[in-house]
């Protein structure tokens, strides 16, 4: 078909652009684009992506830089930055990078297809609103195509808690959370489409308050209505903040089978004072509290968290406090990074900590978590655990999937596909994977 155009997207940072670069694909598609792999023969690059932290950031204008041979070599070649750089840059990415067509935030990718209709006739366009109208409502249904076992389903999106390292609340905006029918709608559709495992999305998908039948719904009654889907076999949720972790969610962990044992749930620090400077609003104590409650409710729980070392001011006591808190809670995982100064937040107005202090410490800290992360997949070994299959594996007949713990597994099944589950006793641990064999097979 001449009409076809190619589009190639690069998804940088978080799940919630994970899921925002699928949509904006189905979008594209409406204008007559499929994606591509190869971004040589792509006629619009569309580059989402992330501001957390400076690293990231910096990424996208490198990765601009590196499209200026392509684009003297495909005059024709349109090129878009979507995602939280663009949020928070706005005109200045086009100033900075003249190649760029179009710059669209977060919550105005539903006029990306138009704004690709401009560019196509030369017209450059930034649209970095926060609409009134919900993009949701204009973004086409999710095509048949979407055949892979698992999905990400956005619930929740932006956050009002403005911890004082944060970019989130000024990207994203204020915490709005989608109206829960059209949840279950998303959620109905995508399973018909053949998807077992639903991770529900949000910055703070924990405080999910969306509109439905009786009232407002938390999250635990989403994931309760949701469970009673047929076909679907498992929900996850990502990313929580302790204060929000209510009740009947904590409930729903030890009632809820289709609810999986892993929870991410970041505290960043264990030094009361830090957590207090950067505007966390609870205690180290507190958050070990509310492990050992859900712990009681689901004794297998598998816990992530996210840490940060070297906020400004945090002491060698005070990063020893981190690792206390790290050993007390014994983690499955856990994503650690090095305070990053990020413009426009409180936290960034202060002295931070040398640069060689912080590298240690991350070392530190990953280094302890490694060790936690084996111990957790040496356990596992001699255990049954179910297991979700996603693709065929290197080796011959092998099939890879995840673990109810999310962790990935290894198993020889020729004869399973991509959508089966199975229950697999683990016989062994890699670096980053588990091998095992069927049970019964
Ligand atoms: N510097 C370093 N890490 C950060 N994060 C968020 N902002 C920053 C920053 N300025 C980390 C937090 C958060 C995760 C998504 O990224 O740990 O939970
Ligand atoms: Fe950022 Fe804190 Fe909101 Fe998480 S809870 S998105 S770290 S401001």
């Amino acid at each position: 078909m001449a009409d076809t155009k190619k589009l190639f997207i690069k998804t940088y940072g978080c799940q919630m652009n994970v899921y925002d670069s699928e949509r904006m694909a189905e979008a594209m598609g409406t204008e007559g684009y499929v994606t591509t792999e190869v971004m040589e023969e792509a006629d619009m690059v569309l580059l989402n992506t992330c501001h957390i932290r400076e690293k990231a950031a910096e990424k996208v204008y490198s990765d601009l830089g590196r499209l200026k041979p392509l684009k003297a070599e495909k005059p024709n070649l349109k090129v878009g930055v979507a995602g939280c750089v663009a949020q928070a840059e706005g005109e200045e990415i086009l100033r900075r990078m003249p190649l760029v067509d179009l710059v669209v935030g977060p919550q105005s990718y539903h006029r990306l297809p138009a704004m690709a209709k401009a560019a196509e006739a030369g017209e450059k366009t930034v649209d970095t609103d926060f609409p009134e109208e919900d993009k949701f409502d204009h973004l086409p249904d999710r095509p048949k195509a979407t055949i892979r076992p698992t999905a990400f389903l956005t619930v929740q999106e932006g956050c009002d808690k403005f911890c004082a390292f944060c970019v989130v609340p000024y990207t994203r905006g204020a915490e709005v959370s989608r109206p829960a029918e059209r949840i279950m709608a998303e959620a109905r559709g995508l399973v018909e489409k053949g998807v077992r495992e639903i991770t529900l999305l949000g910055q703070n998908v924990n405080a999910y308050h969306g509109a439905g039948a009786e009232g407002d719904w938390t999250l635990a009654r989403l994931v309760r209505a949701l469970a009673k889907i047929d076909g679907l076999d498992r929900i996850r949720y990502t990313t929580s903040h302790p204060n929000d972790m209510g009740d009947d969610l904590i409930a729903a962990h030890g009632e809820e089978p289709k609810l999986m044992p892993y929870l991410h749930l970041p505290v960043q620090s264990g030094s009361d004072r830090i957590l207090k400077a950067m505007n966390r609003k609870h205690k180290a104590e507190d958050y070990l509290r509310l492990i050992e409650r859900i712990r009681a409710a689901r004794p297998d729980m598998m816990m992530s968290g996210d840490f940060i070392v070297g906020f400004p001011g945090e002491t060698d006591a005070e990063f020893e406090a981190t690792l206390d808190l790290i050993r007390a809670v014994k983690y499955g995982m856990a994503y650690s990074f090095k305070y990053s100064a990020r413009p426009g937040t409180p936290a960034a107005e202060k002295t931070p900590v040398a640069a060689e202090v912080a590298d240690v410490r991350l070392q530190t800290l990953q280094a302890l978590i490694t060790e936690q992360q084996r111990a957790a997949q040496d356990a596992m070994v001699g255990r049954e655990v179910s297991v979700l299959f996603e693709k065929p594996g290197r080796l011959a007949g092998q099939m890879v999937g995840k673990s109810d713990y999310l962790q990935a597994v290894h198993v020889a099944a020729p004869d399973l596909r991509a959508g089966d589950l199975a229950r697999v006793r683990i016989t062994g641990t890699a670096p980053n994977s588990l091998a095992g064999v069927l049970v019964g097979g």
